[in-house]
């Protein structure tokens, strides 16, 4: 099926509560989409030193994994997406919570934000997903609504890690073995370079203030407007909690092997016993459930799940 807008693809991804899930994370499970928001959160709340005074935006929302974790720790959540039905999954999911408000997007524009209404913002697993004119256009959309002193936490494919190549060379596979009349897929993956992915977040107006590339992301924290004496003080703040904010070593491996599963070039079996051999690691109990789940729901190509 081939999809003419990012809403028709997501809309399609997110036409179940059961498929959102998988498009947000690939998991197709409450309880994992769960643990992995915990996991996602956390790095973003520490990047942006969140606190209860602010005012917090996600582009790119998606059901609300990350942001059903962030709302109780700041004033205010605004979650915006281009699908409508991720919006009403995030709803359903974020119910509970009053200080929380949705919006859908058109094209590349935030123009449902009112300048300088937010203190920070966040953004996870979209920008790598459009054009980069659309990526580069979010970016200035996000530093006319976000205001002077304020954060933004950015992430997108990191094509200058090994990792991340290995991730392009799929992609390229992919594209290789499709038709050739047929179109680029409108939200397929896209990479950047380190240095490719700060310079739109410089030319949008920010001043990068970290920017961790030791994984299969890009991952830049960014400033809005600060004086000297504050970006050498995110400067040192970031530096001191990266291991806290950048997907670590083992992360990216487990990342690698979870990606070799999903294209056949290894048995869940693999991964399941690395997991064994690395228990005790933080990124255990996050990756664990996901390959669990992945295996059990799909018996017909790994065989019975031997738990
Ligand atoms: C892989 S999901 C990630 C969702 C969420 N950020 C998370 O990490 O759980 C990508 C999300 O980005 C949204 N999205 C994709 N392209 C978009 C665009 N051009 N503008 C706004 N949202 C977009 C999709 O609808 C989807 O909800």
């Amino acid at each position: 099926m081939e999809f003419e807008s990012y809403k028709q693809f997501w809309d399609h991804q997110a036409a179940t509560p059961e498929s959102a899930l998988a498009a947000v994370d690939g998991s197709t499970s409450e309880q994992v989409v769960q643990i992995t928001g915990q996991f996602t959160a956390q790095q973003v709340a520490i990047a942006l030193a969140l606190n209860k005074e602010d005012r917090l935006l996600e582009l790119g929302c998606g059901v609300g994994r990350i942001g059903r974790e962030l709302a109780p720790h700041c004033q205010h959540w605004t979650g915006v997406d281009i699908s409508e039905k991720m919006i009403l999954h995030a709803r359903e999911r974020l119910g509970p919570f009053e200080n929380v408000d949705f919006h859908q997007l058109s094209r590349s524009s935030l123009d449902v934000l009112e300048d300088n209404c937010l203190t920070k913002a966040y953004s996870v697993a979209v920008l790598c997903h459009m054009d980069k004119e659309d990526l580069y256009l979010y970016l200035q959309e996000l530093h006319r609504a976000v205001r002077p002193g304020g954060l933004i936490y950015v992430e997108t494919w990191n094509l200058a890690h090994p990792i991340g190549w290995k991730r392009w060379e799929y992609e390229v596979k992919n594209w290789h073995g499709s038709e050739q009349k047929q179109r680029k897929d409108v939200a397929r993956n896209q990479f950047c370079t380190p240095d490719e992915f700060e310079l739109y977040v410089r030319h949008a107006g920010f001043t990068p203030l970290a920017c961790y590339t030791g994984s299969p992301w890009v991952q830049v924290v960014a400033g809005h407007t600060l004086d000297d004496t504050e970006v050498a003080l995110q400067h040192q703040r970031l530096s001191e909690q990266a291991a806290e904010i950048a997907y670590s070593p083992l992360f990216g491996q487990l990342f690698e092997q979870t990606v070799d599963v999903i294209y056949g070039a290894i048995h869940p079996r693999e991964v399941i016993d690395f997991l064994d051999q690395h228990a005790g690691e933080k990124e255990i109990p996050v990756f664990r459930p996901f390959i669990e789940t992945m295996w059990k729901k799909q018996p017909e190509r790994w065989g019975e799940f031997p738990g």
